[in-house]
């Protein structure tokens, strides 16, 4: 059985998969990633693939099932809020088709690909967690600011797509949980640009934030499949 994580060369997915090597040495660890992962760890297996695309995970996914490979736990980090040629909005005339369809590919299409294709590696009957990292800012009840609409929106969707995936599974497998954490503002790539704004002790260690996702994974239950926590394990509203 393994633990696969998913944008293991980002901020969090560097400090998750050092957490989870740390808190299960036993278990066969997998972080994937599109660019190698510059610090490695002996003993998890680093696996750098082209893209994350709908192709390229069925090759992947088809590769590991044929080694007898089984999953018993998904974490994906994977997700964007800026690059060099794309920053959230502020109002409707920074409004811009392109962006809007890359932020929904990167953070809403391509988290529903990677449990498409891990879904067959599961076993059917042993408990198991698919875990997406989402953001508390994609809620849509949750929000009073407006702007970054992109992101917002591209997580709400991801949200959704998450929760009717869930209910899919809950059919097939019984002991598998789906869900969406927020981890908190996280010193990382992701929030550089927007840190100034934050206070000190609300930017959290990509250590500390990792931790308290496998806290929230620990005290996960089927019955509680579907739904978006916040780091600190309560659940926020969609
Ligand atoms: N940091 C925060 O304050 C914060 C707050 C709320 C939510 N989050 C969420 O937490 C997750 C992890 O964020 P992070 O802070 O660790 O950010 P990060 O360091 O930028 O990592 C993001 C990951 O997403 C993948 N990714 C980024 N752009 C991509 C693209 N264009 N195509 C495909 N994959 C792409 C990368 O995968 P590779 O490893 O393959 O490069 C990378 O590992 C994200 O989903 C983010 O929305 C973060």
């Amino acid at each position: 059985m393994a633990m696969v994580v998913f944008g293991a060369a980002g901020g969090l997915g560097l400090a998750l998969t050092e957490k989870l090597h740390a808190t299960y040495p036993e278990q066969q660890i997998i972080a994937i990633s599109r660019k190698p992962v510059s610090k490695r760890l002996a003993g998890v297996n680093y696996v750098t693939v082209g893209d994350y695309s709908d192709a390229t995970l069925a090759e992947w996914a088809s590769d590991f099932k044929k080694s007898g490979g089984q999953l018993d736990g998904v974490i994906s980090t994977v997700g964007m809020l800026h690059d060099d040629s794309t920053f959230p909005e502020k109002q409707l005339t920074d409004i811009n088709p392109e962006d809007l369809e890359k932020l929904f590919h990167v953070n809403a299409i391509t988290p529903l690909l990677i449990l498409k294709h891990c879904q067959t590696l599961f076993d059917k009957k042993q408990a198991a967690f698919f875990v997406q990292l989402s953001a508390k800012v994609g809620s849509i009840e949750d929000n009073y600011l407006g702007g970054w609409y992109s992101y917002r929106a591209s997580k709400a969707a991801l949200n959704m797509l998450l929760k009717t995936a869930s209910i899919e599974l809950k059919r097939s497998h019984k002991q598998l949980i789906v869900a969406a954490i927020h981890p908190g503002t996280t010193d990382t790539g992701l929030s550089k640009p927007f840190q100034k704004r934050v206070p000190k002790d609300k930017l959290y260690s990509a250590e500390q934030s990792a931790e308290r996702i496998l806290s929230v994974i620990r005290e996960l239950e089927p019955a509680q499949s579907g739904s978006l926590f916040h780091w600190d394990g309560t659940r926020l509203p969609y």
